[in-house]
């Protein structure tokens, strides 16, 4: 079975996207093991001299080296991502690259009408930075809209169409590791430019 990482994309104690990833991780415990983390307890990013991080950082960073895969659900602030999800990902692409061709699905979950489309979007264009560079599933999106009213009082989603478009994306994502892991002729080159890389020395 696949090990995969879906990280909550805010640091609210009260949030769907985690609700989301709390439903993902029951729906499809006969797929896969899904381990959810939190990134509200990292700190504040602000470039430590000698490239130390926080130890629940270089944690965060261990765990996703060694998944096979990687979910990520977003809140969409002001028509982006949550400033607490652009930390973490801050944290994990600075002296370590645990993102580099590793594949991701991306969920979000927002109470407004477009569900984080936009959030999302920002969401890819981050990813692909250089130090990042994961291997994001194309030309799919989770968007669930109007989140305060998707889930029964047990956390479960309780549109029909919502379920029978995440069955299909997540048995797409599943594939779609399994595919990545043939597209590895680049990865020795991908990993050692990701961490040659160095915004300091520009
Ligand atoms: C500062 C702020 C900005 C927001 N901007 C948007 C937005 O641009 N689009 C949207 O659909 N919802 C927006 N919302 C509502 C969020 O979707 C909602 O608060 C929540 O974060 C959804 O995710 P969560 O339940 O996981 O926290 C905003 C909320 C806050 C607090």
């Amino acid at each position: 079975m696949v090990n995969l990482i879906a990280i909550v994309g805010t640091n609210s104690d009260k949030s769907t996207n985690r609700t989301l990833l709390e439903y993902m991780q029951k729906h499809f415990e006969t797929q896969a093991n899904i381990e959810l983390v939190e990134i509200k307890d990292l700190p504040l990013f602000n470039k430590p001299d000698d490239k130390t991080l926080p130890d629940n950082a270089k944690a965060l960073a261990e765990k996703i080296e060694a998944a096979d895969g990687v979910i990520i659900s977003t809140p969409e602030y002001d028509h982006s991502v949550p400033a607490a999800l652009m930390n973490a990902l801050s944290w994990l692409s600075y002296g370590v690259v645990p993102f580099v061709d590793k594949p991701v699905m991306i969920t979000g979950a927002s109470y407004g009408t477009l569900g984080s489309s936009r959030a999302q979007q920002h969401l890819r264009q981050i990813l692909d930075a250089p130090e990042l560079k994961a291997r994001i599933m194309p030309s799919s999106e989770f968007l669930l809209s109007h989140s305060l009213q998707a889930f029964d009082g047990d956390g479960n989603l309780v549109d029909e169409e919502n379920i029978t478009l995440l069955n299909g994306l997540f048995a797409d994502f599943l594939h779609f590791i399994e595919i990545m892991s043939q597209l590895n002729q680049a990865h020795a080159a991908n990993k050692a430019h990701a961490e040659n890389f160095s915004w300091d020395n520009q």
